[in-house]
């Protein structure tokens, strides 16, 4: 097939592990006949140096033109005073909204060949596999924000449809595999919650009969998340939550570095990154982690290109670099570590 992918390797390690997964993609499309034409563009501090915006038009153009967009990481030390009004970070959060993309898609899926890279014991990460669906462009991130000598707001708006189109992803989602949604919220003392927890259930209740659903408050969940992950299976929850849930979710697999996602909205466009940020402390030394990337292309093969055997490819690929021993500094090596192109590398020998 023909496709048109946006590469937006953005700041620090970004353009290091957004690299391996190019490698990779093209790759995929040699062996299986495919057609991919890449167009590469600044986003985050790098463009801001270049052109004073975090998310240039041009940028946000050749994403809105794209079939789908690989993004890497964003942010740089010289912007991270958080009271500055232009920050990097505006231009995925700008992404986000102008594309749509309100399903954000973050796997947690423990590799039993790296179950010692976790701080939990091991014993806890047999046959955990968790899909968190984080609402991406509603709720306290894009609501009203005030700010006075005195005083700050932030305003958190959630309504029914933003709701219903995540219950039904997050269903439809289970189904395909082991039937189990939990519904992430604070209903306790959060009106949105509250409105969150009745729409989950009427549209369960409706649509999903066949599949098990429980409601958990973020507190609880955050604890379970830790004292028995392996009973979770796909996890529905708001924008702030899922922020939080996903990086404490991160440290099943061990690293954020194993740690791909994919935001999707109502077409087949998605935008694809690795959960983990710039890392500007290791940034051009070539020791970050690709494999999150790596898989983060798996997922836009399977859910912008539909080409479910090239992810598995990937997938199967990453799996294998990490059984035959290849990991980076992040996954507490025994021997030496690998560099970013030494496990790049391990994975395309696979595919
Ligand atoms: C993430 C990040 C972003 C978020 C930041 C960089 C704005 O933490 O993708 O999880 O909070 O959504
Ligand atoms: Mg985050």
């Amino acid at each position: 097939m023909k496709a048109h992918l946006a590469v937006l390797p953005g700041d620090g390690i970004g353009p290091e592990v957004v690299a391996e997964a190019l490698a990779c993609l093209q790759a995929v499309a040699a062996r299986h006949g495919h057609d991919f034409r890449f167009d590469e563009a600044p986003v985050g501090a790098c463009a801001m140096d270049a052109t004073g915006a975090p998310l240039p038009p041009a940028t946000l153009a050749l994403a809105k033109r794209a079939d789908a967009i690989l993004f890497g990481a964003i942010g740089a030390p010289k912007y991270s005073d958080p009271s500055l009004m232009v920050r990097p970070e505006l231009a995925i959060l700008q992404l986000r909204r102008e594309l749509g993309l309100y399903a954000n898609l973050r796997p947690a899926t423990c590799f039993r060949a790296v179950l010692d890279a976790s701080p939990l014991r091991p014993e806890l990460l047999e046959g955990v596999d968790i899909l968190v669906i984080r609402e991406l462009t509603g709720g306290i991130y894009f609501g009203e924000k005030t700010r006075t000598e005195t005083s700050a707001s932030d305003l958190c708006v959630y309504t029914v449809p933003e709701v219903e189109r995540i219950v039904r992803l997050g269903g439809r989602l289970a189904r395909g595999r082991r039937g189990k949604l939990t519904s992430v919220d604070k209903a306790n003392v959060l009106e949105t919650s509250r409105l969150w927890r009745s729409v989950v259930s009427r549209v369960a209740a409706a649509e999903f009969a066949d599949v098990a659903l429980d409601h958990m408050y973020i507190d609880a969940a955050t604890m379970h998340l830790l004292r028995r992950p392996a009973d979770f299976d796909v996890v529905i929850t708001e924008n702030m939550f899922g922020d939080i849930l996903t990086d404490e979710a991160s440290m099943l697999p061990g690293s954020l570095g194993l740690c791909p996602s994919a935001s999707l909205g109502d077409g087949t466009r998605g935008l694809y990154e690795p959960i983990h940020g710039s890392a500007p402390d290791i940034a051009g030394r070539g020791i970050a982690n690709p494999y999150a990337t790596i898989l983060s292309a798996a997922l836009l093969l399977r859910h912008s290109l539909g080409l479910e055997r090239e992810a598995q490819a990937i997938e199967a690929a990453v799996v294998g670099a990490l059984e035959s021993g290849v990991r980076t500094a992040d996954l507490r090596p025994t021997g030496t570590a690998a560099t970013t192109r030494e496990a790049g590398a391990a994975v395309l020998a696979r595919l």
